[in-house]
Parts: C-alpha cells; structure tokens; sequence
C-alpha cells in the first residue's frame, strides 16, 4: 500500500458464490477479489483513467480492467503495459490480514488524499 495514512483492520464480508464485490470504508470503496482462494483488496477505480474496475477480469497474474485492458499485477499492481507511458500507473493494494480465522482489509482511515497533499507527502518522502 503506497498511501501514509493511518489504517485500521476492517472485517471483509465473504458473500458466497462471488468472485468480486464492492466494499465501501469511509466513503471510500474498494474491490475485494476471491482468486485461487486467496482474498485480494485494490482501489476500485482503475488508476489510468478513474473508471470502475468492477467488471474487469483477472487472468495471467494480472486484474485487466474492463476499459482499455491495461493489465495490474496482482501484489504489486504494478502496470504491464508496453508503453512507458502507461506504467508510470499503479493500482493500488491493499494488505489481507487474518484475526481468529477472519479476513480484514488494513484500509487507510479517512479521505483520499488531494493531489496537494500526494505531492507535499511525495515531497517529504513518504510516498
Ligand atoms: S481506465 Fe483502466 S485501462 Fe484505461
């Protein structure tokens, strides 16, 4: 997770029979994958354009959104896409943790940063 602010664990509800589905924390919404068993949590919107990843697919290691099929690696999110252009862009993950058999999400606490405040953090180092 590249984001500097504080987080907290939030419970992930696992409805049955979805491989995908929005979860919404602070008025912020996210993606929750179920791939090969394992629950992955990423931003849900893709970070070219800012359009839902919702409906895009995960194949070959890698969530391919639905809108020009850039492809993020999974863990990383790191963009596969040929042009230099298109991997400056990153979707972002966030960690899956287990408390008593249960799957969180560590998710940052309040608002999304301005692009003001991503600088004057990038700026300082902590992005
Ligand atoms: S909006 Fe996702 S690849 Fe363009």
């Amino acid at each position: 997770m590249n984001d500097p602010r504080p987080t907290e664990l939030v419970p992930l509800d696992e409805p049955a029979g979805r491989d995908r589905w929005l979860l919404t924390h602070h008025s912020n919404q996210y993606i929750v994958w179920r791939h090969d068993d394992q629950l992955l949590v990423t931003a849900a919107m893709c970070p070219h354009k800012a359009l839902p990843l919702l409906e895009g697919v995960i194949r070959r290691g890698a969530i391919v959104c639905p809108e020009h099929w850039y492809a993020f690696e999974l863990g990383t999110g790191r963009c596969r896409a040929s042009l230099a252009a298109a991997q400056q862009y990153e979707l972002t993950h966030y960690p899956v943790e287990y408390v008593d058999g249960v799957a969180h999400a560590r998710l940052p606490v309040g608002q999304p940063m301005t692009l003001v405040e991503r600088l004057r953090a990038h700026a300082r180092g902590a992005l």
